[in-house]
């Protein structure tokens, strides 16, 4: 018999920590929306504890999803418990995850509290989360270096003050899966009451060990798994959700197990994942890397030929890549346009619609083949879109091996034209001190991704930025064949968010993220 696996999300907690993966309101409603047709069970939507902001996007989520809990973190404390739960209060199934840490080092030198003290805080941490709310999950932080009979301990103490959930963590990615599992399955069997909760595994991937020290969780009777879209989060990131789902469903001969997501959504949430943090998925990452189905060596092409199953142990399809995957030219109308963006997952307004249908049609007459990725890539830019205060009209940049990298640029700065043109350490450097000088601007560059939206040579480059000053961060995008122009139009897209953000600062989170 085949028992079932809790997903717990953590993409928008834990894999928000991640350097320079801060979400606003409108980009953490996106991805809870695409989570929930994904189908995990729990999504952690923040820590509201941590700022208004996080608190914000917190009660908006927990406000439009419906089929997911919505899980709010909190310290053992009832300052930060009373935020959760006022941040989560309105879900249609709200979970309060409190935590401390239970390791030797942690008490000593972070939290400067005894053994009996840390359990003290614990329940009553417990106790107050229950009183609010039936659905209480408790994480003993550091758990992998913590004392297992002071692990049992602590869980055995929460369960008896009500919660629901136990998680154990591998904080600092430190376990080997052999020892995890061990652990896993020793605080199972000695924590008293264990066995009406879920017991819960949460890993960290400084050892590149989180997915198999996760499955090794589950072997050892965990029954829920905490994972991030992509693997993102704190340092080396979390345990990836794509790989755990993949492989419990891969080997469910093996391991018995179950999960109630929707593979097929796999690919359309990590691309999200990656436009909305501008962290792009390394090529060679399992299941959502660009060559995880690439088969390039002849003999691989011809087994893949005569039988997929020769090299291949998941079909592309299973983790919602379409072979199909030309789809519209230039003669292609608007019918066709919008019901392509619906299979795709997007209801646009008519007014974005137009938007978006419009830069396709100028896409398709340069390029013959356009394919999904350079339609979700014009709408992410289209509906990140605010007025535009400066606009590229003009770029021309000089590079080359003996040649200084020079940029000239002419742009519109509030409908007026202005010129100018600047040096660099090379061109995308020229172009953006350019752009920065005619703009008066000072934004930090926090991040600079480039990726080839597609194959072949002519396949559109896809630019993030993200961009800092004053307190505000905000992310840019553009794509085009011409990478220089990709870049530019990425900046300029920063800049005009960024000044929409200083030029009013009193509208909601969610009007900011528009
Ligand atoms: O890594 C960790 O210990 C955490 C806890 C707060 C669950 O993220
Ligand atoms: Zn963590």
């Amino acid at each position: 018999m085949t028992e079932k696996v809790v997903i717990f999300d953590t993409t928008l907690r834990d894999g928000e920590q991640s350097p320079g993966a801060s979400m606003n309101t409108a980009e953490k409603m996106r991805l809870a929306i695409q989570l929930e047709k994904l189908g995990v069970d729990v999504i952690e939507a923040g820590f509201p504890a941590a700022s208004q902001g996080d608190f914000d996007a917190v009660r908006e989520v927990a406000g439009r999803i419906r089929n997911s809990q919505i899980a709010a973190l909190a310290r053992a404390s009832k300052e930060d418990i009373d935020k959760a739960w006022g941040s989560v209060k309105g879900a249609t199934h709200p979970r309060i995850h409190t935590f401390i840490a239970t390791s030797d080092i942690h008490l000593e030198h972070k939290l400067k509290m005894t053994r009996d003290q840390v359990v003290e805080a614990a329940v009553d941490a417990v106790k107050y989360a229950k009183s609010l709310t039936d659905n209480v999950e408790f994480s003993a932080e550091d758990g992998s270096r913590s004392d297992p009979d002071f692990l049992c301990k602590v869980f055995g103490a929460v369960i008896s003050a009500g919660a629901t959930t136990v998680n154990l963590p591998d904080t600092v990615g430190y376990a080997m899966p052999d020892e995890f599992g061990r652990l896993v399955a020793y605080v199972r069997e000695k924590t008293p009451g264990m066995k009406q909760v879920v017991l819960s595994v949460h890993c960290h991937n400084d050892l590149g060990l989180a997915t198999a020290n996760s499955l090794a969780g589950l072997k050892g009777g965990a029954r829920q798994v905490e994972v991030t879209i992509n693997g993102i989060g704190e340092r080396a990131g979390n345990t990836s959700l794509e790989e755990v789902v993949m492989g419990l469903y891969t080997r469910k001969e093996h391991l018995g197990l179950t999960t109630s997501v929707n593979t097929r959504e796999i690919h359309p949430a990590s691309r999200l994942v990656s436009m909305i943090t501008g962290i792009v998925v390394q090529p060679n990452k399992a299941i959502v890397g660009a060559n995880a189905f690439a088969h390039e060596a002849g003999i691989h092409q011809d087994g893949v030929l005569k039988n997929r199953m020769t090299y291949e142990i998941m079909e592309p399809e299973i983790v919602g890549l379409s072979t199909n995957r030309l789809v519209l030219g230039k003669h292609s109308g608007r019918h066709a346009f919008r019901q392509k963006l619906t299979s795709l997952g997007y209801d646009l307004l008519e007014k974005d619609l137009d938007r978006v249908f419009a830069r396709f049609k100028e896409l398709a007459d340069k390029r013959k083949e356009i394919l999904d990725e350079d339609i979700e890539v014009l709408v992410a830019e289209e509906i990140l879109r605010v007025p535009d205060i400066y606009q590229l009209d003009y770029l021309n940049v000089v590079s080359g091996t003996v040649a200084v990298p020079t940029a000239t640029v002419k742009l519109k700065i509030d409908g007026q034209d202005s010129q100018g043109a600047g040096f660099g350490v090379g061109p995308i450097d020229a172009t953006f001190n350019t752009i920065a000088k005619m703009t008066g601007t000072r934004s930090r560059l926090v991040r600079f991704s480039i990726n080839a939206i597609s194959g072949g040579t002519d396949a559109q480059g896809e630019v993030m930025v993200r961009l800092q000053e004053n307190g505000f961060v905000a992310l840019g995008k553009g794509a085009d064949p011409d990478i220089f122009i990709a870049s530019a139009k990425a900046y300029v897209n920063g800049l005009n968010r960024l000044e929409y953000l200083k030029r009013n600062p009193s509208l909601s989170a969610e009007e900011r993220g528009l």
